[in-house]
């Protein structure tokens, strides 16, 4: 096959493990490391995380952005994103399987009261809370059934939750009542009192949980967010919190990542906070798609896992 020459840039993944994996599947890729990456007219493709904005647009060869996320919003957040080259995500079972054992855990301690017995404990108080509710008679809602959000319900499902999900188009999935547009967001939210968001984060789902989206959940809701900060409006998140009508909330991801020390979610007594790894990209289970979309691409064949710009995702 005919070398290619692939740029990488990440300030979260291993450069060294991501090279070592590439070339050991495929010798014909040349890994140039950003930012000592030669002549920036030989670049044909850039695997990248939250590449520098401007970068890509540097490289006039370019024929492929391959994101090390499932997610691309850190690639369309470039302002000078050059429009027609294609873009493929990673789809990568490893990450995904991570990212339903994440919400999973976090459902499962809601459900169960887990902080309530945390503080029981340190009390030395032997007390069993009354009326929690079987999972047949509590109401999970997945915000997003895509890869990681589909694959959550499958999980959730034999604990035998009452599961919905909330998609842009309608969905058929045997036990998991489908919510789906504008007119579907405020039903799904009313009746769901723990609610994971698996979302991409696009113009239009940008701030969705906000404000009027807390006062839609039942009180004593609870709120899961593994996809994008930006998806919460954190000024309303911790109004709703400190009202008592949410009652606890998870969180993997921030808008502005790391969280700043002084940031009021780190103290919040309602407020789990985990730092972006819900799910991480492992090269040994992620370079293969790689490989085989750089394959793709030298040989004429149409890619796998491209996004659509239109959509954002
Ligand atoms: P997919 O692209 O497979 O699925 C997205 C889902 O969201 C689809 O069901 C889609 O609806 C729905 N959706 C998108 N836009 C809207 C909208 N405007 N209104 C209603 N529903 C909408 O995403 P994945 O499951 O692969 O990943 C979800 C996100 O998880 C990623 O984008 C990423 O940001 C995040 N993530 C976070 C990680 C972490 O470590 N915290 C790790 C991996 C991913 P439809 O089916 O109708 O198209
Ligand atoms: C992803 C992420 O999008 O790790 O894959 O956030």
């Amino acid at each position: 096959m005919k070398p290619i020459k692939l740029l990488f840039h990440s300030n979260a993944d291993s450069k060294a493990d991501w090279k070592k994996r590439l070339v050991a599947l495929d010798p014909s890729i040349e890994v140039r490391i950003w930012p000592d990456v030669g002549e920036l007219s030989e670049i044909e493709a850039a695997l990248v995380w939250k590449p520098p904005p401007g970068l890509l647009a540097k490289l006039p060869r370019l024929k492929l952005i391959l994101s090390l996320g499932m997610g691309v919003d850190h690639v369309f957040a470039d302002p000078a994103l050059p429009k027609h080259v294609p873009i493929a995500r990673l789809v990568d079972p490893d990450l995904i399987n991570r990212m339903s054992e994440y919400c999973a855990l976090a459902v499962l301690r809601y459900h169960r009261s887990a902080d309530a017995y945390d503080a029981f404990q340190r009390q030395r108080k032997w007390k069993s809370l009354s009326g929690e509710p079987a999972a047949a008679n509590r109401r999970v809602g997945i915000l997003g059934l895509g890869e990681i959000g589909r694959d959550l319900a499958s999980k959730l499902a034999p604990f035998g939750f009452r599961l919905a999900g909330w998609s842009r188009t309608p969905k058929q999935m045997p036990g998991i009542e489908s919510f789906h547009g504008d007119a579907g967001f405020k039903p799904f939210l009313a009746r769901s009192e723990i609610v994971v968001c698996l979302l991409p984060l696009t113009p239009e789902t940008a701030g969705i949980l906000d404000a009027e989206a807390f006062a839609a959940l039942p009180k004593g809701a609870v709120v899961v967010n593994a996809a994008r900060g930006g998806h919460v409006v954190e000024p309303d998140l911790v109004a709703a919190l400190d009202s008592g009508h949410l009652a606890a909330a998870q969180l993997d991801v921030f808008r502005h990542e790391p969280l700043p020390p002084e940031h009021p979610f780190w103290a919040h007594p309602k407020i789990r906070v985990t730092p972006h790894n819900a799910g991480t990209t492992n090269p040994d289970t992620a370079a293969d798609q790689i490989v085989e979309n750089l394959r793709r691409l030298r040989a004429g064949e149409t890619l796998i896992n491209v996004v659509d710009p239109a959509r954002g995702y």
